[in-house]
């Protein structure tokens, strides 16, 4: 069966949509969030202008910039990622990195809005082949049963998913770091990887993002939940470390 056609035009530099096979569901009944993937799910056309996220609320700018870094980070690396999609995906954190408190803090500012667009379209493209790994794995159930922001749980997420990922693929988070800005000249490797881990924790608290998953919403009462769905996620696969339910639950644990 062929879909009807649709243009999509995104509003917030954030979720790729526009330029990836994935949607999103979350059934209301058992809280579970999930994702569809096919070539039916992606728009026919996209039209993607950053003066749509001009009027963009800060709060929001932070939690979709965050989300758009979480895929870069993810798709540099997933399992699934190789040579061009990790050059999409870099090339995003560089830009993230450098742009987003920009856009934050000055949210008229068109060059920011631009290059923030730009990154979002470049990673989308990447991560549609390379696929995320745990910490999209982990926060949709937290927006599921916790109604926490898809952006922040991610954003709150991310630099514990990346300390527990770090040594299993060093070189793909020192790059990571590199892009972020860090210099890593007479670092060895796994330094500058484990360097990309407070880089991010810089940037969130630099863009406003909650300290800890116990601002957003959640309590120790909800991790069976949480832990339950986000063991069935197709991300679990891809990440670089083997990961289990009771890993999944210590990162809960650290992130609160
Ligand atoms: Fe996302």
């Amino acid at each position: 069966m062929v879909p009807l056609p649709s243009i999509c035009i995104p509003t917030t530099a954030g979720t790729s949509s526009e330029v990836t096979n994935n949607i999103v569901f979350t059934d209301p009944t058992t809280r579970f969030k999930f994702g569809l993937s096919g070539p039916n799910c992606a728009a026919t056309r996209a039209l993607v202008d950053p003066e749509m996220t001009l009027t963009l609320p800060k709060g929001m700018t932070a939690a979709t910039g965050m989300d758009a870094l979480t895929h870069a980070i993810e798709s540099v690396t997933s399992k699934g990622a190789y040579d061009l999609t990790r050059s999409l995906a870099l090339d995003a954190v560089r830009l993230i990195g450098e742009w987003l408190p920009v856009a934050v803090s000055d949210g008229q500012n068109r060059v920011a809005r631009e290059r923030m667009m730009m990154a979002c379209l470049e990673v989308g493209i990447g991560f549609n082949q390379s696929g995320l790994t745990i910490v999209h794995s982990m926060s949709h159930p937290v927006s599921g049963w916790c109604g926490t922001a898809h952006g922040v749980a991610n954003a709150v997420l991310l630099p514990h998913v990346m300390a527990y990922n770090c040594s299993y693929d060093v070189e793909g988070f020192a790059r990571v770091a590199e892009a972020l800005g860090v210099e890593t000249r007479g670092m060895s490797r796994l330094a500058a990887a484990e360097a990309s881990v407070e880089k991010v924790r810089e940037l969130n608290r630099m863009v406003g993002i909650p300290e800890g998953l116990a601002a957003c919403n959640v309590k120790e009462s909800d991790f069976p939940n949480l832990v339950a769905d986000a063991v069935k996620s197709a991300g679990i696969g891809r990440n670089p470390r083997p990961t289990s339910a009771a890993d999944i639950e210590e990162i809960y644990r650290q992130a609160m």
